[in-house]
């Protein structure tokens, strides 16, 4: 063994003491870089393969570093790799394994490259990956809410402003809302994996590398754009990281708006929904609990995604060019973030086709509310009443409704008409509930028809 194999670490050279065990354990990230191992791998192979075409490698070493890591590849997927935290991180383990392995080429495949550009690539792989499964899984939930919307296109619920009863709106119309804010978390999510594949690979440590390498080559190997155009700020910057986390943190401030909802209609004071029993759980000692508890574990879910985004901002803030071990720790936010992400959108892509709507408790609500008042004053516009003077009428008209307990619909055109004289018989299909919705007849209304037009147009976008 030479001296720095038995300090066991890559720059083993320059040193006369080995690490302290503290700082090994302190500085060491194999304890969770070792989940983008086959990004690691797939870099490595198409570093080399490159490095063999422009003639830094033979064919031959070039066949023993492919085959060497496929080995050890097969050998972490079968459980049967021992990770070292001396060797401190992913990259690291993994050249190791592939020199005890392959012996001499196996300590080649470093030329031309730094860890530095290399956890760069890896980090980015490993990004657009995950991208890609919670993309399919955004897609998932959405298509569920067009479903949910068409079959509930003609349900008649409350549509609210400060909580308190507005106007009457269909329940297809209050979930089509929630699709388009995932909508455009869709459109940020891939304008993010947009911005980020490209490849800083042959960056090297900062200021690129005196081997003749071929970054086309590679980045067209690992399914990059092209290659990043500035060397040092290829192995420093992390702002995709940050961009992927701002997408989530949206993501899950929508997501926690939903819950919100769901978790007030479940309540017994809404009673607007049913949320089958496998969402819920129970109370150890209140036996008529239901709780909803997977909506309001995905609200509180969005504290952490947006603590992480704080923790990505404040590690990039103020570091100098180029890389700094400061980004070491880019890599538990994102990985829990990648988590959270993906088990909320599948809590939610599995909850929202089993919703029961409660319709009749629904209308009953907006029936209460007065919600069709503004229907009345828009009645009394259209018969010539200035829209101030008509406010008047309907405020004298919901003041007598409030004194006798009765919705408009349900007071009778003598009473009516002590308001205003303007007011005939014809009045009775704008204030029912039915006749509201279905007034509110253009793109963006609430109209049952245009809920069903807007949820086929939805499934044609989704579709593209
Ligand atoms: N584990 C390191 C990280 O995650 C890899 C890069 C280390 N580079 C270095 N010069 N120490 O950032």
């Amino acid at each position: 063994m030479s001296d720095s194999e038995q300090k066991n670490q890559s720059w083993g050279g320059r040193f006369t003491e080995p690490t302290d065990a503290f700082v090994e354990r302190f500085t060491a990230s194999v304890g969770f870089d070792y989940r983008f191992y086959n990004q690691d791998i797939n870099g490595s192979i198409a570093h080399a393969t490159m490095l063999a075409k422009v003639g830094v490698l033979s064919d031959q070493e070039l066949t023993a570093i492919t085959d060497g890591l496929e080995a050890v590849r097969a050998d972490i997927e079968a459980g049967n790799f021992q990770w070292s935290v001396s060797l401190e991180d992913v990259h690291m383990n993994i050249e190791a394994a592939l020199t005890e392995r392959i012996g001499i080429a196996g300590k080649k495949l470093h030329t031309g490259r730094s860890r530095n550009d290399q956890v760069a690539t890896d980090i980015r792989l490993y990004l657009r990956d995950q991208i890609d499964l919670i993309a399919k899984e955004l897609a998932r939930l959405q298509t569920g809410l067009l479903d949910l919307a068409e079959r509930e296109a003609d349900t008649i619920m409350p549509g609210f402003t400060h909580l308190q009863s507005a106007q009457p709106v269909t329940f297809g119309h209050h979930l089509l809302a929630w699709f388009e804010m995932l909508k455009r978390d869709a459109s940020r999510l891939q304008d993010c994996r947009t911005r980020m594949n490209q490849s800083p690979l042959g960056a090297a440590a900062l200021a690129g590398t005196t081997y003749p390498i071929d970054r086309a080559m590679t980045a067209e190997l690992l399914g990059f754009d092209k290659p990043t155009e500035n060397s040092l700020d290829s192995v420093s910057d992390r702002d995709f990281a940050i961009e992927f986390t701002a997408f989530a943190s949206i993501l899950m401030t929508h997501l926690s708006r939903a819950s919100e909802e769901l978790i007030l209609w479940t309540s017994a004071q809404f009673g607007f929904i049913d949320l089958p029993d496998r969402f819920c759980t129970g109370s150890s000692i209140m036996p008529q609990k239901k709780n909803p508890d997977v909506p309001e574990l995905v609200r509180g879910k969005t504290g952490r995604v947006n603590g992480h985004l704080v923790s990505l901002l404040t590690l990039m803030k103020s570091q100098p060019l180029a890389y700094n071990k400061d980004n070491q720790e880019d890599k538990e936010p994102l990985f829990d973030t990648v988590d959270t992400v993906m088990d909320c959108l599948r809590a939610f892509a599995d909850m929202i086709p089993a919703i029961q709507a409660r319709k009749e408790n629904m209308y009953e609500s907006a029936r209460r509310g007065f919600s069709t008042a503004t229907d009345l004053a828009d009645y009394l516009v259209r018969k010539g009443t200035p829209f101030r003077d008509a406010h008047e009428v309907v405020g004298k008209s919901v003041a007598y409704g409030i004194k006798t307990g009765k919705d408009l619909s349900e007071m009778t055109l003598e009473e009516l008409q002590q308001f205003s004289n303007t007011i005939e018989q014809d009045v009775f299909d704008v204030l029912t509930l039915e006749g509201s919705v279905a007034a509110r007849n253009h793109i963006g209304g609430t109209a049952p028809d245009q809920v069903r037009a807007a949820v086929q147009r939805a499934r044609a976008e989704l579709k593209n």
